[in-house]
């Protein structure tokens, strides 16, 4: 999309507005649907080919509209395929164990495809599809059109299919995934695992992600009023110029109006158009993570005295900078940054994350005390974004891979143009990492131009590149902005860097990371966990209190991010094999806290912290048997702790700020308990019991009432308790999940690193093929007739010769043409079935196939099979299916065999999974039906537990594609 930009203004004016009446907000000529729902996924790369590149609008196999879907599974999206595929040794290991790539060819490609009307009134719109992203190599087809390619899993992508769709008519989407490839080095999924949407819009419109608001302040400090700047890209897409009128209104928080500004324009025919203007807010809130308020820009576009566009785009007015010497800026004040770094990937889910899950695990982090995400090493899903700026969460926005060559520009371009809106970002990072250029002069000039475009898309954000490099200026860290810092903690790396560059400022991008395993207090090279105390970490890294302690006393650090937040699949660390994902996360895969969660809190909140280490159910375990030394320690902000054994004092600690007190108690079955003294006043206590056996299943979650959209989940926690409701942290019983009512369960998890339980439970429909090989031919002379009594049902071929359809190819010559005809008999138990199809393993020079006369469809691709969906044209009793034929210059013929494929629908599939350490979790997604949902856990020996979720309709319904 590289159009002059024409800059034609007429007239404008700006001015604020002050406690005007609220206008409602109108809705806007332009639509965006939801196309999540009802897509037929199928895994295996049969059609190769299916992109005809000889001839336009005519694909081949699942690209055209012609091909039978009904034997696929029915998939909503977000989709990860790779979640749902057995674990296996020989797998790649950082990716997760799961059978990908090159070596697994069968489990690299995936096809999705989906139907949608268009009605006649839509004629003259423009209709767009876009994808937020899919992972990955991507071919679109639309019609049997070619409509897009796109390769990187991580960026979002739309096509303009105007001109390739039917308005009043059915349309077919398909699209080919190819994830034989990595981009990354950890679980990265496959398929559409991102939202998918259709948008409509005038032929006059404002450009995709063309709207860009921001402020700023004298100085850059947040103090009186700010000058919001409106940007807007308009697009004329029809054969005739425009005028245009833009009126962007500023609606704060409470929803008034309080300020607006228009200007007039004009727009040649297919230009693209930079409209600008100013606004003045005075007294702005301001927005921060303990404070996310949230303004809202109208943009209106008109046109001949009428709207032809609005959209509405939130944003928050706020500053960000960076200093030498002070550190992050937040609002023109020191803020230190609480960060976690985090891959996409959630337990039952993979990469394939409901929006309802982005806050759940976003409030996960706020809990912990966090104030800032980075998306390593990935544009995040916009949802995240979203996620970020209502509940309050900076954001470090990262780029895919270094690179300045045009694709790598363009796709960094449309990720700024995508993401500046959003008040939580706060920085942008080039890329992490980059071992073969980082140093390297051309690593420098490749960073600097990828900066300078940054900086020319969004200049009010700063830049930085996630560097694992110590006291090192060579390269990127020579010309980026902010210099940031994986690992390298220390005098001689940072001290001495900050001394010989005092001009730059510095950044934690990734640092930590203990690797630990939840509820697990020693090392276990064979089950691959590692222990929960704040102990370990890879030796390029730090535990939590070594890399916090250093950041503290060194504020123009600015703080940094954590690797990482939440553990993630791939990148088993230190073990491998049978361990299949990472240990680094203060919070499990599920989100259930590990006890470095409580260090990080007692850090990175104010308000009094105390968790007791570790748990106090050791009988029976070899090697701490009663008597023997255990090493308690308490996790606190307190000045002093005390601890107790049964109620009897084991003494009173101060407390050091980064820092852990220990005790060793001598374990006997009791309780542990401590006092946390602020002042001398106790200011919290904590717990830690013998428990008694397991006993009881139990069920929460912290949404019990659910939109009925189809996409709200409940993220439920099984627990196993003993007899007096205490969560018994040894249990490890396998638990049978059933749900009743308008949801699903859409994936199962429990933290555990080296589970190799399935994440998802799914039964594919069953497929009953019958054999078709009662067929004749004969030579006709022109299979392109309008009329052809030869494939009419009631035709007499009884003269024609017998075709052997199983043959390798032929039977006709150069330049013949011929029909077939089949016949079979279906009963009306046959009719029942969900589907039926015709599957032809090959025809060569196919022009048409007919059932009982009725047209079903062209021929198809002779590379590969040819499927048609035929139920509504068959009768009980004989039917006969007859195809027209022409050799132009290979082999024709029907071959390899053909069958009647008669589908039933798959059942429902019993879900379950154990609990690890005493917990599990599940995820239950409503329908779009309202009611009462029930979900049971039962477990041989326990007493079964049922969680109730209502579901009700939403009260902001998500338009949807029909
Ligand atoms: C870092 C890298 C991360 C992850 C981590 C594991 O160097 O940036 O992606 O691999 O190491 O410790």
């Amino acid at each position: 999309m590289r159009h002059p930009l024409l800059s034609l203004s007429l007239c404008s004016w700006t001015f604020c507005l002050f406690a005007a009446p609220a206008t409602a907000a109108e809705s806007s000529p332009r639509e965006r649907l939801s196309a999540d729902f009802g897509w037929r996924f199928h895994l295996g790369n049969e059609w190769s080919t299916a992109q005809n590149l000889t001839k336009a609008g005519s694909s081949y196999g699942p690209a055209s509209a012609d091909f039978s879907d009904v034997s696929w599974r029915r998939v909503d999206l977000p989709h990860d395929w790779v979640v749902e595929l057995p674990f296996d040794r020989k797998a790649d290991g950082s990716h997760g164990f799961r059978p990908v790539g090159e070596d697994f060819p069968q489990n690299s490609v995936g096809w999705y495809r989906r139907t949608f009307e268009l009605p006649k009134s839509d004629a003259g719109r423009r209709i767009w599809l876009e994808f937020d992203g899919v992972f990955r190599d991507c071919l679109v087809f639309v019609n049997g059109w070619s409509v897009g390619h796109h390769e990187s899993g991580y960026s979002g992508f739309r096509y303009d299919i105007t001109d390739v769709v039917n308005f009043g008519g059915p349309n077919l989407v398909a699209v080919r995934v190819d994830a034989t490839r990595a981009e990354g080095w950890w679980y990265e999924g496959a398929g559409i695992y991102r939202h998918v949407w259709l948008l409509k819009t005038s032929a006059l419109a404002i450009a995709p992600d063309g709207v860009f608001v921001s402020s700023r302040f004298k100085d850059n400090l947040s103090v009186g009023s700010a000058d919001v700047q409106l940007q807007t890209r308009v697009h004329n897409a029809a054969r005739e110029a425009a005028d245009a009128t833009v009126v962007w209104t500023v609606l704060a928080p409470d929803g008034k109006p309080v300020a607006k500004a228009r200007r007039a324009t004009k727009l040649a025919a297919g230009a693209w158009l930079d409209v600008a203007q100013t606004a003045r807010v005075g007294a702005p809130a301001l927005w921060a993570p303990e404070t996310p308020r949230l303004y809202r820009l109208r943009t209106e576009v008109s046109s001949a005295g009428k709207v032809v566009d609005r959209v509405e785009t939130e944003f928050g007015i706020r500053t960000v900078a960076f200093d030498a010497n002070q550190g992050f800026l937040l609002n023109g004040k020191p803020y230190v940054i609480k960060g976690t770094a985090n891959h996409q990937d959630h337990a039952g889910v993979g990469v394939a994350l409901p929006d309802a899950l982005q806050d759940f695990r976003i409030a996960k982090l706020k809990e912990m005390g966090s104030n800032a995400y980075r998306s390593a090493h990935n544009p995040p899903t916009p949802e995240l974004l979203a996620a970020c700026d209502r509940l309050g969460m900076l954001v470090m926005d990262e780029n895919r891979l270094l690179g300045s060559d045009s694709q790598q520009l363009r796709g960094l371009e449309e990720l700024v143009r995508r993401d500046r809106n959003h008040p939580s970002v706060m920085i942008w990072s080039v890329a992490n990492e980059e071992w073969a250029v980082q140093e390297a002069e051309v690593g420098g000039q490749v960073a600097a131009s990828m900066q300078d475009l940054i900086k020319r898309l969004d200049p009010t954000r700063p830049v930085t590149y996630a560097a694992p490099v110590g006291n090192e200026h060579a390269g990127v860290n020579s010309v980026i902005e902010v210099r940031g810092w994986n690992y390298h903690i220390g005098a001689d790396n940072m001290d001495a860097y900050h001394a010989a560059h005092p001009q730059q400022p510095n950044l934690g991008t990734e640092q930590g990371s203990t690797v630990s395993t939840r509820g697990i207090y020693g090392n276990d090279p064979q089950r691959g966990y590692m222990s929960a105390y704040d102990d370990n970490a890879p030796d390029w890294a730090n535990t939590a209190k070594q890399w916090v302690g250093f950041f503290e006393t060194r504020p123009w650090l600015s703080g940094g991010f954590v690797w990482t937040g939440f553990d993630y699949r791939g990148e088993p660390t230190p073990y491998s094999w049978p361990c299949i994902g990472s240990h680094f996360g203060i919070l499990d895969a599920c989100g259930f806290p590990k006890d470095n969660f409580w260090n990080y809190q007692s850090w990175w909140t104010e308000r009094p912290v105390l968790h007791l280490v570790p748990h106090w159910n050791w009988q029976g375990r070899t090697g701490k048997e009663e008597g023997q030394e255990i090493e308690v320690r308490a996790l606190s902000n307190c000045d002093e702790v005390e601890l107790f054994f049964d109620g009897k004092s084991l003494g009173k600690k101060a407390k050091k700020r980064i820092a852990e007190l220990s005790w060793k108690v001598a374990y006997h079955p009791g309780t542990l308990s401590a006092k946390g003294y602020r002042g001398g006043q106790v200011v919290a206590e904590a717990k830690v019991e013998t428990t008694g056996a397991p006993a009881v299943v139990e069920l929460t979650a912290p949404r019990t009432a659910l939109d009925a959209d189809g996409q709200d989940v409940a993220v439920v926690s099984v627990g196993v308790v003993d007899d007096k409701g205490r969560l018994v942290p040894t249990a490890s019983q396998g638990i049978a999940f059933k749900i009743e009512g308008p949801g699903r369960i859409i994936g199962v998890g429990n933290g555990d690193p080296s589970s190799h339980e399935p994440d998802k439970f799914f039964v594919v429909p069953t497929v009953r093929t019958r054999a078709l090989d009662d067929w004749r031919w004969h030579k006709i002379s022109d299979p392109y007739a309008a009329s052809l009594p030869e494939v009419e049902a009631r035709f007499d071929d009884s003269g024609w010769a017998k075709a052997d359809v199983r043959s390798e190819s032929g039977p006709l010559g150069l330049n013949q043409k011929a029909v077939f005809r089949g016949r079979f008999n279906v009963s009306a138990a046959d009719l029942t079935a969900a589907g039926i199809e015709l599957w032809f393993g090959k025809i060569a020079g196919g022009v048409m196939v007919f059932v009982n006369g009725r047209k079903i469809g062209r021929a198809g691709d002779p590379r590969g099979a040819s499927i048609h969906d035929v139920k509504s044209a068959l009768h009980p009793g004989e039917n006969v299916v007859a195809v027209s034929l022409a050799n132009w210059g290979h082999t024709a013929g029907i071959n390899q065999g053909v069958q009647l494929r008669l589908i039933d629908e798959a059942p429902a599939s019993q879900w379950r999974r154990s609990v690890f350490s005493g917990l599990a979790q599940v995820l239950v997604q409503s329908t779009h039906d309202s009611g009462t949902i029930k979900l049971t856990a039962e477990s041989k020996a326990l007493r079964t537990a049922t969680l109730t979720l209502s579901s009700r309709p939403p009260l902001k319904p998500r338009p949807e594609l029909p």
